[in-house]
């Protein structure tokens, strides 16, 4: 494990950085693009922790790709919704339960024997939430307790008509890609805006992947011919700009450019949450890249006021809250977050490891079972050593912590920010 000081940084970030391709979008592409049938290609793929994961799993399932990783341009030589060959072994997800809960989807689809295993952290995160309506759809499922490893058996699709407890991208997509195999239509229904890049590709491949034009949730017919392969370049990584927008809103004299982000609306939340205390954070050549809105993103530094989140802007930030913290630390007034429990669920629960790393380095404020409230003082006095928790997001956005506190601050497991933003300690000059 590795350990890395951070101090304050006297000099303004400036200048333009492109982001690496999108985490979401470098999953779906891959994935989908093994589904196809033909060769895809695809641009600006992320290559980090976890699209290493997917990788590896579909090479295990006998899918054959080429990835050149100066250029970062992945060819795959798609099987077809039912090409996947059982594998030997079972499938190592690491820590990804974007691979994990997709590759569930295509394998329940696909009706080949298998199991889905993944790191000591992945096995601990909740995979019930797929087993239940996979089930539903005639997936032949064993799981741990509502846990990895799961053990697929093969079966046939039917359909479902299901309603997530939770919004969840994830096992949104998880289910539209079992039910692209089902013998009739199946429809989810989600309480509020997860992200659509997956009905968004899909449909782009010739899938019949429609989202409901009120409320929130899609209706998924049955795939009768092979989906169209990709020849794509993608946007790059919002909830990897979101670290640099926190650290150019809170070093002063910043005014640094973001090019070519991803602006899907199901994932902008982190910037009306930044605006709305005060940050200036302007977009530029606004346009479409693959079927997903992108834009330059500008952001000039600011100070920041507390301010307060919940209900459906929880969802459109969903990954953003360790770095968002930050910024509620640095700002003056206090920040109340609620319906956040969800973020109890991911690589650690960032809701109490947050708050412990965050009390750790002298921030004022507790967690509530569905959130946290930050007393922000406009500082944070630093001087103390923090854990990553195995979480890519903690490290990064205490790395953001020893960038504005007064004395340094040393994070162990730093190299966790490998899994999805390998660029950032050079983009920072760390
Ligand atoms: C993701 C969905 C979100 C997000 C994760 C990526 C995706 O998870 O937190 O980083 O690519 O679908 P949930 O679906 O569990 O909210």
């Amino acid at each position: 494990m590795s350990t890395q000081t951070i101090s304050k940084r006297l000099t303004p970030l400036t200048g333009i950085y492109r982001p690496e391709g999108d985490k979401s979008l470098s999953h779906r592409a891959l994935l989908f693009a093994a589904l196809a049938e033909g060769k895809s290609t695809i641009r600006r793929f992320l290559i980090g922790g976890v699209t290493k994961a997917m990788l590896q799993c579909l090479a295990d399932l006998g899918v054959a790709w080429e990835l050149d990783e100066a250029t970062h341009t992945l060819v795959v030589h798609g099987v077809g919704l039912k090409g996947f060959k059982s594998p030997a072994a079972p499938l190592y997800c690491g820590n990804s339960a974007t691979t994990f809960r997709l590759l569930a989807g295509a394998i329940a689809g696909a009706g080949i024997a298998c199991t889905l295993d993944g790191s000591e952290g992945l096995r601990k995160r909740p995979m019930g939430r797929i087993v239940e309506p996979l089930s539903i759809l005639g997936a032949e499922i064993e799981d741990n307790h509502g846990c990895a490893p799961l053990v697929f058996k093969p079966a046939t699709m039917g359909s479902v008509n299901y309603v997530l407890p939770v919004a969840s991208a994830q096992v949104k997509s998880c289910l539209i890609l079992a039910a692209l195999s089902g013998n009739s239509p199946s429809a989810i229904i989600e309480p509020g805006p997860s992200r659509d890049h997956t009905e968004r590709m899909l449909a782009s491949m010739g899938a019949r992947v429609k989202s409901f034009s009120e409320g929130y949730g899609v209706v998924i017919l049955p795939q009768e011919c092979p989906l169209r392969p990709l020849d794509i370049e993608l946007a790059g990584d919002i909830s990897s700009a979101a670290f640099l927008m926190v650290a150019a809103t809170l070093v002063p004299g910043s005014d640094f450019r973001l090019e070519r982000v991803g602006v899907n609306p199901t994932r902008t939340g982190i910037i009306d949450a930044l605006r709305a205390m005060g940050a200036k954070i302007t977009l530029e050549n606004e346009g479409l890249m693959a079927g997903e809105p992108i834009a330059d993103i500008r952001v000039q530094s600011a100070t920041l006021t507390g301010t307060s989140i919940e209900g459906d802007l929880v969802v459109r930030m969903i990954d953003e809250f360790p770095a968002f913290m930050i910024a509620a630390a640095m700002a003056t007034g206090e920040t109340r977050v609620r319906d956040a429990a969800e973020l109890r669920t991911k690589e650690s629960d960032r809701i109490a490891m947050m708050t412990a790393q965050l009390k750790a380095v002298g921030v004022d404020m507790d967690e509530t079972p569905d959130g946290f409230v930050i007393r922000g003082t406009g500082r944070i006095p630093g001087g103390a050593m923090v854990k990553a928790h195995g979480d890519h997001r903690v490290a990064m956005s205490m790395a953001l912590a020893g960038l504005v506190a007064e004395t340094p601050v040393t994070i162990e497991g730093f190299e966790m920010l490998n899994e999805s933003f390998p660029d950032f300690p050079k983009v920072l000059e760390l």
